[in-house]
């Protein structure tokens, strides 16, 4: 780690995975004044060094991903040992072209691949199909499929081109951790990766929809950002059951999303002020216990608990599902960073958006509370 970085505060934050080598982390900060050429210029050293084994982390429109070239098997390896993530939980390969798919998997892609990704890539969706020789048993964690998603966001799409390659990337976080939204959660990664590409506050806040078209009907492997709504516009028969351990995302089984705090979790309800009289009544419990709390609330409910005194954040308006996707993981960071030992979080109804972010929230929550 070179002088300037110290000076920048750029030091590693955790002493996890301590026989991990430190590495001089460089910080590359792009924002809406840079044009596309100055963008290029700027990302290209790290899009070189991911052909060479280093790691990137870069922003997607759903979270910052933590990236290597996929025929880099020294910097995916990496990725699990940053992350501290089981070898058995594949890693979503990204790419900048839709003919890329053809050379990542196995025989010729279903029709309704091509129906898909023409109505939703580039964008927030996964589709898991039968791998190619191409992809590396470390990549899709010994599986014989491999996770494909053509991200819209250009600082993304721009760093996959230049390196010449598919990126394979999970979520720039700790495993079990919330994912990373905003260029602060990017502190835990510096002295672990080579490069991040900071672009500020990501747009969406919430992973991919991920889809398995390994068999017919469908499966839904993990809510997100393309709704099951919008998505039974194409796929009518899609099957979900995402309360069932089988047909999971084989990295849903693990603890996720969860901050050191532990999270409660107060069931929804269409009448609000029985949701905050249910929060309430945690709150006034775990204060008698002297736990420290904070109460993850909506900008509909904030004034109820601040009034009285009890510590309260908002995550945005229930009229803006997509204001409370943007700083869900955000504010379950705040917790922590603010030195909370609980979290009560309000739950949303489990409709559009709603579907994707209950499924993040009762990870958080799961099993602590
Ligand atoms: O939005 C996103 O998807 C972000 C950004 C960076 O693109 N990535 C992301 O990656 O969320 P990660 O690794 O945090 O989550 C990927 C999920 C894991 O639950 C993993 O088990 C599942 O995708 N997955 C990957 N390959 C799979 C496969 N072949 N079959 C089934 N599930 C797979
Ligand atoms: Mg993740």
């Amino acid at each position: 780690m070179d002088q300037n970085e110290k000076s920048r505060g750029l030091l590693p934050e955790s002493k996890e995975n301590a026989d991990i080598s430190v590495v001089s982390t460089k910080r590359v900060v792009l924002t809406d004044k840079h044009s596309l050429f100055q963008m290029q210029e700027m990302i290209k050293p790290a899009a070189e060094a991911l052909k060479k084994g280093e790691l990137a982390v870069f922003p997607t429109e759903t979270v910052y991903g933590l990236g290597a070239g996929i025929y880099s098997e020294e910097g995916i390896k990496r990725i699990f040992q940053v992350k501290g993530r089981p070898s058995d939980n594949p890693l979503i390969v990204h790419i900048a072209d839709i003919n890329e798919t053809a050379d990542l998997i196995h025989d010729s892609a279903p029709d309704l691949f091509y129906k898909l990704a023409e109505r939703f890539w580039p964008g927030p969706v996964t589709f898991v199909l039968p791998k190619s020789h191409k992809i590396s048993d470390t990549v899709s964690g010994g599986k014989p499929s491999v996770a494909i998603r053509f991200p819209s966001h250009p600082i993304a799409q721009i760093l996959i081109n230049l390196a010449g390659q598919p990126i394979a990337a999970p979520s720039a976080n700790i495993s079990g951790k919330p994912s990373s939204t905003r260029s602060e959660h990017l502190q835990e990664l510096v002295g672990k990766v080579e490069w991040i590409i900071d672009n500020g506050p990501i747009t969406i806040g919430l992973e991919s929809t991920i889809i398995s078209l390994l068999q017919t009907p469908p499966v839904l492997l993990r809510p997100g950002p393309i709704t099951v709504e919008k998505l039974k516009e194409i796929i009518p028969n899609l099957e979900f059951n995402l309360k069932s351990s089988k047909a999971l995302a084989p990295g849903m089984k693990y603890r996720h999303y969860a901050p050191e705090a532990l999270i409660k979790l107060v069931p929804w309800t269409e009448n609000l002020s029985k949701l905050v009289k249910d929060v309430e009544e945690y709150y006034i419990c775990l204060r008698e216990e002297k736990k420290e709390i904070l109460i993850l609330a909506t900008a509909e409910t904030i004034n109820y608990y601040t009034a009285r005194g009890y510590s309260a954040i908002s995550m945005g308006s229930r009229s803006n599902l997509y204001s409370i996707a943007q700083n869900l993981f955000h504010a379950l960071r705040t917790i922590d960073a603010l030195g909370y030992r609980w979290g009560i979080i309000e739950g949303f109804e489990e409709a559009g958006l709603g579907f994707a972010l209950m499924n993040r929230i009762e990870k958080a929550a799961s099993g602590r509370s």
